[in-house]
């Protein structure tokens, strides 16, 4: 998986294992005390469990290098059921899944986090297209992804690699996110041809009455100060 990018640094991609945890948790744990905006990211009840799940049967940690420096890592969840992941989450799987409670055909793209020395050189959206492909190969379809409505990185990079938001989630301790889904090897939808709507971040009880609706999140879009989440009205036929 070693191959140059256009950067000044060489960056390689690699499956890390038990060995490589403590340098992630320290990793982890320094970005999260830098985070731009103070709800990007919510530790879960166990984070280290969580993290340790992903060296083991429940999925991967891709480990961001340049020069034997881990500068960032990227989580891929293979087994939603047994990777600590907040109920919430899996409950919102199942219902965007048909209700369908073996999730075989699923997978999460769950934190990315790159050290600032790392970020602003597209990496983010290679680890998404990397653990597509890895999810693909093993037989998953359907990926999702939370993102904090104040990520704005985050979100333009989900949506420009083909996610769609569909949802926004409330936890018990009073986060909210954005459930996004990529549908992969299919096209998207087809929009019902009815024009878009824009909703103030994070006008929550707007956005939901719409996800209800059927529309879908496609784009933010910055007017001054304030970013709108772009919504499409999906094809009454094309809902799933
Ligand atoms: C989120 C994170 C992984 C993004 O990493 P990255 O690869 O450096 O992302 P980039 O900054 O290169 O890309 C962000 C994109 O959003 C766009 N964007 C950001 N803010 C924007 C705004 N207000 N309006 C429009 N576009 C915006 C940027 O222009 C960029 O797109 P471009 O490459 O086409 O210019 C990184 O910032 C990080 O590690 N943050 C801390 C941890 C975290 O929040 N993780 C995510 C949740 S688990």
């Amino acid at each position: 998986m070693k191959r140059p990018v256009n950067v000044a640094s060489e960056i390689v991609f690699r499956t890390l294992g038990r060995n490589d945890l403590r340098a992630v948790a320290t990793l982890r744990d320094e970005i999260l005390s830098h985070l731009p905006h103070p709800a990007d990211y919510i530790a879960h009840v166990d984070e280290d469990g969580f993290l340790e799940s992903h060296v083991g049967a429940a999925g991967l940690c891709i480990g961001i290098e340049a020069h034997g420096r881990l500068g960032g890592f990227s989580l891929l969840t293979l087994d939603v059921r047994n990777a600590h992941l907040d109920p919430e989450l899996v409950a919102a799987i199942a219902r965007h899944n048909g209700g369908n409670q073996s999730f075989d055909r699923t997978c999460v793209l769950a934190a990315t986090m790159l050290h600032p020395d790392f970020r602003g050189k597209g990496l983010h959206r290679e680890a998404i297209g990397l653990r597509l492909k890895i999810a693909l190969e093993r037989g998953r379809s359907k990926g999702f992804a939370m993102s904090s409505p104040w990520n704005t990185a985050s979100l333009c990079n989900l949506l420009r690699m083909g996610a769609r938001i569909r949802d926004l989630l409330s936890f018990a301790d009073g986060r909210l996110r954005y459930l996004a889904i990529v549908t992969m090897r299919q096209q998207q939808a087809p929009t019902s041809g009815q024009p878009p709507v824009l909703v103030r971040i994070p006008d929550c009880a707007a956005q939901r009455v719409l996800f209800e609706a059927g529309y879908v999140g496609e784009r933010i879009v910055a007017k001054g100060e304030e970013l709108f989440l772009e919504l499409h009205p999906r094809a009454t036929q094309a809902r799933a």
